[in-house]
C-alpha cells in the first residue's frame, strides 16, 4: 500500500494539465499571457492551488511569518523549508515549484548556495530556487544555474534585507535606487535567472523593466505591468491578521470564519450537543448486552 497521501488529479469533465516549467513561463512571456503565482506551506494548500490551476508555487520564506510567528523571515533555516517544500511537493502535481532560499543559506560562499540549492530538489522535490538580490548575487545565480537548476531572482522589498532597508518599504523610488534596480534586474538576466520577482516598487519602474527584460517579471506590489503576479497565500485568504500590506488583495477572511468555528466547537462541547450519534461508534446490541452479562456476573 502507498504511504502518500493522494495528490491533485484531473476531475472527470476536467481538462488533463501538463506539469508547468521555466520553459511555459518564457512562452507565457511571449504570448503576453499571465503568469499566476502563489505560495504554499503544507500539503493541503498545495493541492488546493494546483487544483485552482495556478501556474507556479512559490514555498516562500514568508512561512516564518505567517505560518511560524516570527516577526521577520531571519529565523528561518534550510531544515524549516526543506520540511514544508517536501510537504507542498506531496500536494502539488502541476505547478512550477519553486523553494525559497533562507537567510544566510546562500550568502555566505557561492559553494554554500550551489549545494544548498541543490538540496531544494534533490531532497524537497522542487523545481527550481528563488533568492534574494540582483549584481551581489549575479556569481552565485550564475554557478547555480550552471548545476542545473533553475533560478527566479527577486528584487524590490528584499525582506531578508529588512534591517538594512530599514524596514518593510515600498523601494527603488528615487531616481538613483530605480537606476540600481535596473542594473541589478540585468545581471540577473545576465547570469541565467530564468525570472524574477519585483516585491513593492513602482508600477511605472516594473512596467519598463518588463518591456526590457527578455526573461519574466513576477510582481508583488509591482503593478498590473509585470509579465505576472504572486501574493503570499495567508495575505490573500485573510488567514494572517497581524499586517497585511497595502498591495495585497484579500479574496476571503478565513480567520475570521476559523475563529467563529472554533467558537461554535467549544459552545457545544460545553452544551454537550457534540458528539451526537452521528459523530459516534457503534457496538452491536447484542454484542453490548453479553458484555454486560459478563461483567454483571463477575461483580
Ligand atoms: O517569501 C515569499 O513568500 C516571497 C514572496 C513574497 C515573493 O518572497
Amino acid at each position: 500500500m502507498s504511504t502518500q497521501a493522494p495528490k491533485t488529479k484531473a476531475k472527470p469533465g476536467e481538462a488533463e494539465r501538463a506539469k508547468t516549467t521555466v520553459r511555459d513561463f518564457r512562452l507565457k512571456k511571449k504570448s503576453g499571457e499571465p503568469i499566476t503565482m502563489l505560495t504554499a506551506y503544507d500539503y493541503p494548500t498545495a493541492l488546493a492551488v494546483d487544483r485552482a490551476g495556478i501556474d507556479s508555487i512559490l514555498v516562500g520564506d514568508s512561512l516564518g511569518m505567517v505560518v511560524l510567528g516570527y516577526s521577520n523571515t531571519l529565523p528561518v533555516t534550510m531544515e524549516d523549508m526543506l520540511h514544508h517544500c517536501r510537504a507542498v511537493s506531496r500536494g502539488a502535481n502541476f505547478p512550477l515549484l519553486i523553494g525559497d532560499m533562507p537567510f544566510m543559506s546562500y550568502q555566505v560562499s557561492v559553494e554554500r548556495a550551489v549545494a544548498n540549492a541543490g538540496r531544494f530538489l534533490q531532497e524537497a522535490g522542487m523545481d527550481a530556487i528563488k533568492l534574494e538580490g540582483g549584481r551581489d548575487r549575479a556569481e552565485a545565480v550564475r554557478q547555480i544555474v550552471s548545476a542545473g537548476i533553475p533560478v527566479m531572482g527577486h528584487l524590490g522589498l528584499t525582506p531578508q534585507s529588512v534591517n538594512t532597508l530599514g524596514g518593510f518599504r515600498p523601494q527603488a523610488r528615487t531616481h538613483s535606487a530605480a537606476k540600481r534596480l535596473i542594473d541589478d534586474a540585468f545581471a540577473l538576466e545576465e547570469a541565467g535567472a530564468f525570472s524574477v520577482v519585483l516585491e513593492s516598487v513602482p508600477a511605472r519602474l516594473a512596467e519598463w523593466v518588463s518591456k526590457k527584460l527578455s526573461i519574466p517579471t513576477i510582481g508583488i506590489g509591482a503593478g498590473v505591468g509585470c509579465d505576472g503576479q504572486v501574493l503570499v497565500t495567508h495575505d490573500l485568504l485573510g488567514l494572517f491578521d497581524r499586517f497585511t500590506p497595502k498591495f495585497v488583495k484579500q479574496y476571503a477572511r478565513l480567520h475570521s470564519v476559523m475563529a467563529e468555528a472554533f467558537a461554535s466547537y467549544k459552545a457545544d462541547v460545553e452544551a454537550r450537543s457534540f458528539p451526537t450519534d452521528e459523530h459516534s461508534v457503534t457496538i452491536k446490541e447484542e454484542q453490548w448486552q453479553a458484555l454486560l452479562k459478563e461483567l454483571d456476573g463477575e461483580s
